[in-house]
């Protein structure tokens, strides 16, 4: 039964994985290194498609109790019965627009992205799979240091779940053309 960080590109996931994976001696499996390595990522304009029942076939055979699982893909490509707890990383999508900038992320991807995020797609889909098993936790404005003692508690009590509604910052700011393609 593993841990298992999610969440859309930018949040932090990797950074707070490998902070995770020091702490607690456990190695790191990253699925989209699986899944291009397995060469299922499929190449659509700038984006990328991915077989996902293969790649949950492959996991299956990696996954364990030694094991910390990271990657946006994890509720499309993991069994609920395969993980422990499962951690949704949410982060301010007016932060997540220079994350996007300085990865060179072309307008469409970027938008792909922070549409995702402000309407919390990853996390709807975590909740609606791993149910008590998942929860999520806000790193905005947090240091990482305090990203990691969140998820640490939450690995061990349950307890600090934070729940986020960048929609409705978004919508009274008037903002909504800046996270959405036209
Ligand atoms: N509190 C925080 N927790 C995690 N990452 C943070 C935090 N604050 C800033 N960052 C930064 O956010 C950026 C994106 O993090 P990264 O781990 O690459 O995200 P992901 O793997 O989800 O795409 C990195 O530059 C990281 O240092
Ligand atoms: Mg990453």
């Amino acid at each position: 039964m593993s841990i298992v960080i999610t969440g859309n590109p930018g949040v932090g996931k990797h950074t707070i994985t490998e902070e995770i994976a020091e702490k607690l001696e456990l190695s790191i499996l990253d699925i989209n290194s699986i899944a291009k390595d397995a060469g299922l990522f499929e190449k659509n304009k700038d984006t990328y498609n991915v077989d996902t029942s293969k790649l949950e076939k492959i996991l299956e055979q990696k996954i364990s109790e030694k094991k910390i699982i990271v990657g946006h893909l994890a509720p499309y490509v993991l069994g609920k019965n395969k993980v422990k707890i499962v951690i949704v990383l949410r982060r301010d999508p007016y932060d997540l627009i220079s994350v996007y900038k300085e990865r060179r992320y072309t307008d469409e991807k970027s938008k792909e992205n922070l549409g995702s995020e402000v309407l919390g797609i990853i996390a709807h889909d975590t909740i609606s799979k791993f149910q008590e098993k998942a929860f999520q936790i806000n790193t905005s404005g947090k240091s990482i240091r305090e990203v990691v003692e969140k998820v640490m508690t939450l690995i061990s009590s349950n307890e600090g779940n934070e729940e986020v509604d960048w929609l409705d910052l978004i919508t009274k700011k008037n903002d909504l053309k800046k996270f959405f393609n036209d």
